[in-house]
């Protein structure tokens, strides 16, 4: 567990420098991360390189005791790239050009811009691959940040007929999976395919499905190229890319595939704001963020690399400058953070920046200095973290450990929530909140939770959440079969096993062909979805799950079951809301947090997990041989799940803002 900043040496005087390193590793920072926006003052003119200051920046911080994450700067092509290549630019979806002027204004399928990218990662790579003080890589910055993923470019078009005739060979295979037969979309060749936007109405949804995946695949094989760059010149460092939250127009477990270590980048003022949660949600957590927004994605960054090593990339250290509103955190609430990421497995809380930049766009964006090298609250909480990981590593009991496994899965799936934002049928259905939903009733009953893929192996969980996924992978449908036999506890959201992979109805066993959902699941499930509807605003409907009253909203399903099935909950009109089969537990429809929490409260229960509802804003997190608590409330907090021995660090009860670690 390290503490690490990310630092701007090009933004500071160079006479600066040492003073800067010196005390950020008085602070306990121990890795600082440099360069990711640096390739108009490394390459100021075409083949013309300035490495001086960029040398004298690492050997200064190297001099410290501080490692360096060393980026590739193609996240901000310079003005000269984008002039001699104006058609390198994404097209926007209304068939605009990004401008230059800002950054991300790349198109991912642009043939000459990737060759560019290899260049200018080659040269930073030869410089410093094996240089003492790079302990790791970053590869560009924030894939699709600012809606830069999916480009209407004439590259993106001719490379999104490549891939789909490399997808079904055939032209007609392709019409076939799609259903072009409807309102007389068959094609005769791939290159009659253009990309699905600026249609008159709604585009064919398969076709949409596809774009997605096609335009995940370019960041994907941008994102392998600078890898291979990196590993040949810098072999044996580990390679990250820094993710983002709630961030889903890639698939984020693709490109991990070929990194070491996942990052993220979390700022929960500003996602608190921006995100889909009531003004009531916002105001209650202005100042702390919503607790459960950092840990849903650090339970989900832990499950994309291989061996689960993921870090906090950038931490917010005080007001951010982008969100509709920008609020103070309240004190201590850059510590709470950054142990709630080390509570879920971070190796490193680096926090995003290290001095306030005194001019251009991000100069109302707090660092952990301010302008003037005076230290803000976030230096003073970095450092209690800073001196709180020294002291605990020196435990008479040994080093902390903090490896996390889990017992209940939740699948995240990137290609289910495409699925569901091409036809959400309401429009309020929106898949991530369907997801968040559902982890925070699990974190509410104090479970711990992994966000894993749909081919994830699942043998380990005694409890296994499906909220949003409509297709059912073979691989997946296989897991839930086995999960089920060994007596692991299922629960199915709406919408479970509602599509095909073209994003059609499942097929089934009928004079079409086709089924009706929850397709594959039928057996399992012991129900069948006759007929769905979506429920405006103000159309809620009241169930009781578990003796307490929950309601049903924007979404209602009406099942079959088959015989056997059990009724856990109805609507008033008598139709089922939820169903048991054996250890399969279906839900009918949208339910809130409160709705999933009842829902998990009996699935628990049958899973033999000790789970307890926890008073509002208090987290509890198992972790190795530890256990940690967290109060984001303004009120001193106690549970009886809390241990009676003394802890580690902090104090029981809790204090606002406080938390507090056993070993157990
Ligand atoms: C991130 C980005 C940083 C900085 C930060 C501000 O999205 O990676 O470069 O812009 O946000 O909060």
């Amino acid at each position: 567990m390290q503490l690490g900043v990310c630092y701007y040496p090009e933004h500071w005087p160079r006479a600066q420098w040492a003073e800067d390193a010196r005390r950020m590793h008085a602070m306990g920072i121990r890795v600082v991360r440099i360069a990711e926006f640096a390739w108009s003052v490394i390459e100021a003119e075409p083949g013309v390189f300035t490495w001086d200051w960029l040398d004298e920046a690492v050997e200064t911080l190297h001099a410290a005791g501080l490692g360096v994450v060393m980026c590739t700067p193609t996240a901000t092509p310079p003005k000269w790239l984008v002039d001699r290549m104006p058609d390198m630019v994404a097209i926007d979806l209304q068939g605009r050009p990004r401008g230059f002027g800002s950054r991300r204004h790349y198109c991912f399928s642009h043939a000459g811009y990737r060759a560019e990218s290899r260049r200018i990662s080659r040269a930073v790579a030869e410089r410093y691959g094996q240089h003492p003080a790079v302990v790791a890589w970053q590869t560009d910055n924030e894939y699709g940040c600012h809606d830069t993923v999916l480009s209407l470019s004439e590259s993106a078009r001719q490379g999104f007929r490549r891939w789909l005739a490399a997808r079904y060979t055939t032209i007609d295979a392709l019409n076939t999976a799609w259903g072009t037969v409807f309102w007389s979309q068959v094609y005769r060749s791939f290159d009659e395919i253009d990309l699905p936007a600026l249609t008159v109405t709604e585009a064919h949804p398969a076709h949409r499905l596809d774009w997605r995946r096609f335009s995940s695949d370019e960041v994907v094989a941008f994102n392998r190229e600078q890898v291979a760059i990196l590993r040949e010149l810098s072999p044996g460092r580990p390679v990250s890319h820094n993710f983002m939250g709630f961030f889903t127009e890639f698939n984020h477990h693709d490109v991990a595939a070929d990194l070491d270590i996942a990052t993220w980048d979390t700022y929960p003022l500003g996602v608190t704001q921006m995100l889909f949660l009531s003004a009531e949600e916002k105001a209650r957590w202005a100042r702390t963020g919503h607790p459960d927004i950092p840990s849903f994605h650090h339970d989900l960054y832990r499950g994309m690399c291989r061996d689960g090593r993921w870090w906090v990339m950038e931490q917010q250290p005080g007001p951010v400058n982008w969100a509709h509103w920008n609020p103070a955190p309240e004190d201590g609430m850059v510590r709470l953070w950054s142990w709630q990421a080390f509570a879920h497995g971070a190796e490193v809380v680096s926090y995003f920046r290290w001095r306030q930049a005194p001019f251009a766009q991000e100069q109302m964006h707090t660092g952990l200095l301010r302008p003037d090298a005076s230290e803000d609250q976030g230096a003073i909480e970095a450092a209690q973290v800073g001196a709180e990981l020294a002291a605990l590593t020196l435990d008479e009991a040994g080093p902390v450990r903090l490896a996390v496994q889990a017992p209940v899965a939740m699948v995240f799936d990137y290609a289910a929530i495409w699925m569901l934002q091409i036809q959400p049928q309401g429009a309020d259905f929106n898949p991530l909140e369907l997801q968040f939903r559902a982890y925070e009733g699990l974190r509410r009953l104090g479970l711990d939770v992994d966000l894993v893929p749909a081919d994830a192996d699942l043998s380990g969980y005694r409890l296994i959440v499906l909220a949003a996924q409509p297709q059912i992978g073979a691989t997946l449908q296989a897991s839930l079969e086995a999960a089920a036999a060994r007596g692991a506890q299922i629960v199915l959201g709406p919408r479970a096993g509602s599509k095909s992979e073209h994003l059609s109805f499942p097929a089934g066993d009928s004079p079409t062909g086709h089924g009706l959902p929850p397709g594959s699941l039928a057996a399992l499930a012991g129900m069948q979805v006759q007929r769905v509807a979506s429920l405006p605003p103000g159309c809620a409907e009241p169930v009781v799950v578990g003796g307490q009253s929950v309601q049903i909203t924007r979404w209602r399903e009406d099942l079959a079951l088959a015989e056997g099935t059990e009724v856990l909950a109805a609507f008033a009109d008598g139709h089922a809301a939820l169903t048991r089969r054996g250890p399969v537990r279906c839900v009918a429809g949208w339910l809130d947090t409160d709705g999933w929490q009842a829902v998990f409260t009996g699935a628990a229960a049958d899973a033999g997990l000790a789970a307890q509802a926890l008073p509002e804003g208090l987290r509890l997190s198992r972790a190795g041989d530890l256990l940690l608590a967290f109060n984001f409330s303004d009120r001193c907090l106690d549970a009886p799940a809390l241990p009676t021995a003394a802890p580690l660090l902090g104090q029981r009860p809790l204090p606002p803002r406080g938390l507090a670690i056993w070993r157990t």
